[in-house]
């Protein structure tokens, strides 16, 4: 009997010529009881979409008791994270309670007045006047990757979802902690949330049975392993910055040195490392996979990617790109904007209703849980032609999606404080790499979207590196 309800995801991928369908679910034709709707949910969040939740609209069905509301049109979605934030700002017990172990009251998982004190906090640090200061980093850290992969024999097989975790990892972790981590405790702390990720279930079932703050996670032998370890380190680096003995360029340090300026904010080691954890966490998967997907869609694009290399070449020649290239790296810029369109890294925004509403036409009860999923909205035809279709040259010139219909990065009060960071981040390692590298994804690779905290390729993506000769 169960053999039939075991979930699988049928694949969409189209390759024409000058024309790329890049993979993704096909709509859900089965049926739609809770128990099918959660196992394939558990299996894979992004197949079980019917067409119609594609169309600009506000809907809301019944799972086991819960009240899910899907919010799918700007206008509402608006009304949902602007408007009316403070009633929507709180994360889903199912969030809360899968990160609250590892990250405490840290600002992704935190809402009123701690989120208040502490978002103003995570701003300044990552404001984007200090990129000079981390555009370094990641230069540095991306040529680092240039070397080690130009060392490799041309063809070299490697999986470039786990290289671009690295490179992301690496600037994050010596934006946030300076080089007081170092290249063990860096990778320590990296191995640390990968592993807490994978042992995280994707669906808290308590919520669905009717317990508004749904119910703890069982802290497994092998989940308090990798926590501690997490904690140690961190709490290290922080007491060292406490007693003046930290790199003071790092995040960490000016998260200190706030504290020590406003003691009223009463940040002690727990709260200052929840918020380097934090930080760190929300900071490097996401432009990972912005940069797997990217390789994944210039490989099969080569009329893309050439425009892609072409204008590295007009613009940088054959010296390293730089922050200071940006502006004029036009092509770079839309094929990460219109990856993030494609396969944004957080693919879904959930939320709980504090008191009752009404989100369009709908009345919403409290507790109930409010679906934002930009993978849905980028998806929408009326909002994005050929929605289904990498077109990078539609992010080129002066045109912009409507807006609230393109939200990789959220939108209102609690949009990502680093989205310039990572956007910047994201081009740039983009430049740099593929100034010297073709990435290829073999033909007949079926690749699938997974959605886990993030959007990635399930099982990573395997490629193949081979030296530009041009460059
Ligand atoms: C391509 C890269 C990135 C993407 C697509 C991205 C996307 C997002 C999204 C969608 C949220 C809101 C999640 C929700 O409300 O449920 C978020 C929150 C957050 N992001 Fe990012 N992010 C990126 C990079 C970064 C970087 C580089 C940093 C730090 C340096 C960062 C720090 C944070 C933090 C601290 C939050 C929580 C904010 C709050 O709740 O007030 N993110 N991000």
């Amino acid at each position: 009997m169960f053999r039939s309800l075991r979930p699988s995801t049928d694949i969409i991928e189209k390759r024409r010529k000058n024309a790329l369908e890049p993979a993704h679910a096909n709509y859900f034709k089965g049926k739609s009881g809770s128990l099918r709707i959660m196992l394939q949910a558990r299996h894979d969040f992004l197949s079980i979409w019917r067409r119609k939740d594609y169309t600009d609209h506000v809907s809301s069905i019944k799972l086991l008791g819960r009240q899910i509301v899907l919010v799918n049109s700007p206008d509402a979605i608006r009304y949902v994270v602007a408007k009316r934030h403070e009633n929507f700002e709180r994360k889903t017990p199912q969030m809360r309670r899968a990160l609250e172990f590892l990250l405490g009251d840290g600002l992704f998982i935190s809402d009123g007045e701690t989120w208040k004190q502490r978002r103003p906090l995570v701003n300044d640090i990552v404001h984007k006047n200090r990129l000079p200061v981390f555009g370094k980093i990641m230069e540095k850290t991306a040529s680092e990757m240039v070397e080690r992969w130009s060392a490799m024999p041309d063809g070299a097989e490697v999986n470039v979802l786990f290289e671009m975790a690295g490179l992301t990892a690496e600037i994050i972790s010596r934006s946030v902690f300076g080089n007081d981590l170092g290249e063990d405790g860096a990778k320590a702390v990296s191995e640390g949330f990968e592993s807490y990720q994978s042992l995280i279930d994707s669906i808290n079932l308590g919520y669905f049975l009717g317990f508004d703050e749904g119910l703890p996670v069982l802290r497994t032998p092998k989940l308090r392993k990798s926590v501690s370890r997490i904690h140690a380190i961190i709490d290290k680096v922080v007491e060292d910055h406490l007693a003046g003995r930290g790199d003071d360029q790092s995040m960490v340090e000016l998260l200190v040195r706030r504290q020590k300026r406003n003691p009223e904010l009463k940040l002690d080691v727990v709260a200052l490392r929840n918020e380097a954890a934090t930080i760190f966490m929300a900071g490097h998967e996401t432009t990972a996979a912005t940069l797997t997907w990217a390789w994944y869609l210039l490989s099969r694009a080569p009329w893309v990617e050439k425009s892609v290399h072409d204008e590295i070449a007009r613009v940088c020649g054959s010296r390293v790109p730089t922050l200071d290239d940006l502006p004029d790296l036009n092509w770079c810029r839309a094929v990460i904007e219109e990856t993030l369109r494609l396969y944004p890294p957080v693919p879904i925004l959930a939320r709980q209703a504090t008191e009752a509403d009404r989100i369009g036409d709908i009345d919403v009860k409290p507790a109930s849980l409010v679906l934002i999923v930009p993978w849905l909205l980028h998806r929408t035809e009326s909002l994005f032609k050929d929605a289904h279709l990498f077109k990078p040259e539609r992010f080129l010139g002066e045109k912009r999606p409507v807006p609230y219909s393109y939200i990789p990065f959220a939108a209102g009060p609690r949009v990502c404080p680093g989205l310039q960071f990572g956007l910047n981040e994201a081009i740039l390692c983009l430049a740099v790499l593929a100034q010297r590298f073709h990435v290829r994804v073999a033909d007949d690779l079926k690749v699938e979207p997974q959605c886990r905290l993030t959007l990635r390729p399930r099982g990573g993506l395997p490629v193949t590196l081979h030296r530009r000769t041009t460059a």
